[in-house]
């Protein structure tokens, strides 16, 4: 089990454990350009590829990226079609390569409302990867955080338990397998979560970028991180009581 920001104090290290980021921005590149919404999207895979490569180089462990969220099926149904035909194809072009680079893939999200094809897929990607032990990259996809707290709760509730505890909802969460996210990152310049990982934001430093997403790159996780390891990460706490080497200004 990992250390829960409200139960023990997490360790703190100047490279983030865990990034979790939203991806948005893509449409609005793509209008900027006069091409359609969709082409920001695909320009957007790029980034994907960029950012998983700076991150195993930085030394970050997890890697959390939004791709859909339970809202997203409100969009155009053209556009939800293109989504998933390009998760689809990132799904089996890209598997190779986050294998060779001992990537270890998950998807979280509720997969009711894909195709067979696409779970088939997710499953094979998952287990392919499983055995890797280089950077885990997680996949939120058909993902929401109250989806999420809900899932786990209903999961509770159907072993027969009477009363939830925080560990015991936090066992349950989709990514249990994850420490909390040290840093979150959202680009397009939006300052909201969008019901991303509500429970597990609890502590996570947050850092907004006017950038889109398709314009990201390792020289914008540099200047995250560099975000990051400016802030005082108290967890409640007085600076006074901070270690030495954990206190800023
Ligand atoms: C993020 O980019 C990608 C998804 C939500 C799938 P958007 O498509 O939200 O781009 P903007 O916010 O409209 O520019
Ligand atoms: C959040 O972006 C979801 C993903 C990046 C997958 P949205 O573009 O859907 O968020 P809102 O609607 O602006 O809050
Ligand atoms: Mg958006």
């Amino acid at each position: 089990m990992f250390a829960s920001s409200t139960q023990d104090v997490p360790e703190v290290r100047p490279v983030p454990r865990h990034i979790a980021i939203i991806m948005d921005g893509n449409g609005r590149w793509a209008k900027k350009r006069f091409l359609p919404r969709v082409a920001g999207h695909k320009r957007g895979l790029e980034a994907v590829r960029d950012t998983i490569k700076a991150c195993a180089e930085l030394g970050v462990e997890y890697l959390t990226l939004f791709a859909f969220s339970t809202e997203n099926w409100r969009r155009p149904p053209d556009e939800v079609s293109f989504l998933m035909g390009l998760f689809m194809t990132a799904l089996e072009r890209e598997v190779d390569k986050l294998h060779r680079n001992n990537i270890r893939l998950h998807v979280i999200g509720s997969r009711e409302r894909f195709s067979a094809e696409i779970v088939e897929r997710i499953e094979r990607a998952e287990a392919r990867t499983a055995g890797n032990a280089g950077l885990v990259l997680t996949i939120a996809a058909d993902y929401g955080g109250r989806w999420d707290v809900m899932q786990a709760a209903n999961r509770l509730l159907a072993q027969g338990a009477t009363r939830l505890d925080e560990a015991a909802l936090a066992a349950n969460l989709s990514m249990a397998y994850a420490p909390e996210p040290d840093l979150f990152i959202r680009t397009g310049g939006e300052q909201r979560i969008s019901n991303f990982l509500l429970w597990q934001l609890a502590y996570t430093e947050l850092f907004f970028t006017d950038l889109l997403w398709p314009d990201f790159d390792a020289q914008a996780l540099t200047s995250a991180v560099a975000s990051f390891r400016s802030r005082e990460r108290r967890f409640g706490r007085t600076s006074e009581q901070l270690p030495e080497t954990q206190r800023r200004g």
